[in-house]
């Protein structure tokens, strides 16, 4: 994602001028202005210091046991006044409310378009388009792996050839039951709630079931009664709190949720004034999520 933010960056060059001021890796070392990678910097405190950023990009690996050290990284960079854009969706699911409220202490910006739909408009649009609304819940179909996996199902192919097609297509997790057990759609439901239902949740509080009980069988005999399955992450605003789950769900072929396919998804939120209105995005790759910092970086920008 951080090299195909730059590449966007440095074609978009002219008409959004941003400066790129330096780059911490973990095993690629550390860039400042020079351009060249020298060691890594001994700390984040080290590297902010040194680097002087207006904006921090935060780009590091999903944690899915507790969102660090992207959270600690987060915080510091406010300490330090800048602005943040993450599309790491662990510190949205597990410290959405700490990091808004250090950043409003601070008085800068945090944004994180990236980290639910690829990059497709979905925080953005709610800030930005939808005044006044309130969302009451949401229904989406958010992790690629399982549909890729359930599509093999229904052609009759393994669960070996499902998941060999997932790594072969780069989208599954190193560990693959991270997608198939509902903890990726899990973390994208928590953090869904904590931004858009001002829910204080985790992942850990999402009621999930995973695809793993389903079988190419099962499959076979649903498609030839035009039905599916998809798996489902599901949020509702209750009196007290929110109810949030991720389950594989029987549905008609011609479904909305059913019909999205491989990396595309989709997300529809359930609203007071604007009905249920979504998002779709088709096929999205690294250079969408690339877009999704991109144009947080802009919105960022355009506010200060
Ligand atoms: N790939 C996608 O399409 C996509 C879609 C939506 C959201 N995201 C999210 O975007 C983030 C980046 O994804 P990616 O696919 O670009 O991951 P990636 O290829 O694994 O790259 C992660 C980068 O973070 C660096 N890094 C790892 N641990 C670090 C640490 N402790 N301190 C500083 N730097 C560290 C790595 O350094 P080295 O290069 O030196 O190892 C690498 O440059 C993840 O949170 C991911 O969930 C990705």
């Amino acid at each position: 994602v951080g090299q195909a933010f730059a590449r966007l960056l440095s074609k978009k060059q002219k008409a959004y001028p941003f400066r790129i001021v330096a780059i911490h890796t973990l095993r690629h070392g550390t860039a400042y202005e020079s351009g060249e990678f020298g060691p890594t910097a001994g700390s984040i405190d080290e590297f902010l210091e040194k680097a002087r950023p207006e904006i921090v990009c935060e780009l590091t690996p999903l944690n899915p046991e507790s969102g660090e050290p992207a959270i600690t990284y987060i915080q510091k960079a406010f300490e330090r006044g800048a602005h943040v854009v993450t599309a790491n969706k662990g510190p949205i699911a597990f410290a959405f409310h700490d990091l808004e409220q250090s950043a409003l202490q601070m008085g800068v910006q945090f944004r994180f378009e990236s980290t639910c739909m690829d990059g497709a408009p979905v925080f953005n649009k709610v800030r930005n388009n939808l005044p006044g609304v309130s969302v009451l819940g949401f229904t989406g179909v958010l992790n690629s792996t399982s549909k890729v996996v359930l599509a093999a199902l229904r052609r009759g192919a393994t669960w070996e050839d499902g998941i060999r097609e997932a790594q072969s297509m780069g989208i599954a997790e190193a560990d693959p039951s991270y997608d198939l057990e509902g903890w990726d759609s899990a973390a994208k439901t928590a953090a869904l709630a904590n931004v858009l239902m001002d829910a204080r949740t985790t992942p850990l509080q999402v009621e999930r079931k995973g695809i793993a009980g389903v079988t190419p069988q099962q499959m076979q005999a649903l498609a030839a009664e035009r039905k599916t399955i998809a798996l489902v992450s599901r949020g509702e605003r209750l009196d007290h709190g929110v109810r949030l789950s991720v389950q594989p769900e029987i549905l008609e072929e011609t479904n909305l949720l059913g019909v999205i396919q491989g990396t595309s998804n989709l997300l529809l939120l359930h609203t007071d004034l604007m009905g249920t209105v979504g998002t779709v995005s088709i096929d999205p790759g690294v250079d969408q999520t690339a877009y999704g910092v991109f144009s947080d970086t802009v919105d960022i920008a355009r506010s200060i």
